[in-house]
């Protein structure tokens, strides 16, 4: 296998999948190709965090394995997301005095966000992002750039992202022990985002929602910046289990209908349109009505979307979503599920997909690969302003024993 220091990797540790995107980088002006994709069900996580380590680290490792055979290459680094109940965001100010006359530097905008940072955290928690929203010199406000302005003051205001140590060390050492660096470690509604909005969106105003299996994860942009973001921990899984309690059916065969039947409208259903679900051990085959599956899911759904508006009106902006709403993650694929976003925000909303990559990208088209490949295009732009690459290890990073570990986990 080929050696190459211009690959990009993005692995989105999932509750419900690992998905691993590989993508050769070619110069700075030139666009990202995706050359592999790996993609296995997820193990060791629930609700967005490591919660079994050993089967995390074979699920990862597997996952990349997957993308390796594809790409033909072999990987050392990587951008992985992280998502889970524990992120808390909130935004902060900072001031910086800027030398007379000298107009603003970018030394002076570090300062202000640096002291946007400065916030005092409880000793368990970090800082995982710091995204500037705007600037004000001198009192006046809204400013996206204030480098060469003249003024003596000025002020940041930041959005921040925090999360427990241990969650984000653990996806770490997770990545660490399949035998993997990583490169830096990235919200996954941030991810998702960069993924599937343009810029005109995210001036306009635009909610995110990833709807995963373990997690919900919105993001609010306006004005170019995202200016909200949190993270429930209900998803998906608490719809399969909906279902697999109102049909008293085990939860993979819930899992198995909900996506081939489900739907998020009841109405949009025909009364009358039944599906069978076969006999399995000690069950006869049942039949069961699709509007009663779909009321089941719109139910569940409706209550995440709902918890997900609140907190966007606590947040003062879901009067300024000028380009709506845009769903990412697999809950997307939920027939009716951007109709039922409609009717409780009311505002457009649409599916996102991937865009802005080149390649195989017939494999990665699906809403829930929108993590993943903005984990890559997030790495890329990273690398190219020098912003991220701090590299974080928490475990030994020993190939061979992920490879043996994924072996013998496979094995007993
Ligand atoms: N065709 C489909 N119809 C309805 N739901 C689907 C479909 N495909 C996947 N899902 C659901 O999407 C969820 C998984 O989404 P996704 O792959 O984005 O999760 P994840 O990224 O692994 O999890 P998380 O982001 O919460 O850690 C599961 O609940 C799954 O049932
Ligand atoms: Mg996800």
């Amino acid at each position: 296998m080929k050696n190459r220091t211009d690959l990009i990797v993005g692995i989105d540790v999932g509750t419900t999948k690992i998905c691993t995107i590989v993508a050769e980088a070619g110069g700075a002006s030139e666009g990202l190709r995706v050359i592999g994709v790996g993609r296995v069900p997820s193990r060791g996580l629930q609700k967005g965090v490591v919660t079994d380590m050993d089967a995390a680290v074979a699920a990862i490792t597997a996952s990349v394995e997957d993308a390796e055979k594809m790409a033909d290459a072999e990987i050392y680094t990587v951008f992985t997301g992280i998502t889970g109940g524990h992120i808390a965001s909130f935004n902060s100010r900072g001031v910086s005095a800027v030398a007379d006359g000298s107009g603003i530097t970018a030394r002076d905008i570090e300062r202000a966000i640096d002291a946007a940072r400065a916030v005092s955290l409880p000793a368990d928690r970090e800082v995982l992002h710091t995204i500037p929203i705007e600037f004000a010199v001198d009192g006046q406000a809204g400013i996206r750039d204030p480098k060469g302005m003249t003024g003596v003051r000025l002020e940041a205001e930041a959005h921040i992202v925090t999360g427990a140590i241990t969650a984000a060390q653990n996806i770490i050492r997770g990545v660490n022990g399949a035998g993997f660096e990583v490169e830096d470690i990235v919200l996954q509604a941030l991810a998702s985002s960069v993924a599937v909005l343009d810029d005109d969106a995210r001036g306009a105003g635009v909610l995110l929602i990833d709807l995963g299996g373990g997690t919900t994860d919105a993001a609010v942009f306006h004005r170019g910046a995202v200016r909200h973001s949190h993270v429930l921990a209900v998803g998906g899984d608490h719809v399969t289990n909906d279902i697999s309690v109102a049909l008293r059916i085990p939860v993979p065969a819930a899992e198995e209908i909900k996506r081939e039947r489900g739907c998020a409208i009841a109405e949009r259903v025909d009364p009358e349109e039944e599906f069978e679900i076969p006999a399995s051990a000690g069950r006869m085959p049942l039949r069961c009505r699709r509007r009663d599956l779909a009321r089941v899911i719109g139910l569940r759904m409706e209550e995440t979307l709902t918890l997900v508006r609140r907190q966007v009106e606590r947040s003062g902006l879901l009067g300024l979503l000028g380009a709506g709403v845009v769903l990412t993650g697999g809950g997307a694929l939920t027939d009716g599920a951007a109709e039922l976003a409609e009717r409780i925000f009311r505002l457009p909303a649409r599916v996102g997909r991937p865009s802005g990559l080149a390649g195989v990208t017939e494999v990665i088209d699906g809403p829930d690969y929108a993590a993943a490949a903005g984990l890559v295009i997030y790495g890329r732009r990273g690398r190219l302003t020098g912003k991220v690459s701090r590299f974080r290890k928490v475990g030994r990073i020993e190939r061979i024993a992920g490879r043996l570990r994924a072996w013998i986990g496979g094995r007993f």
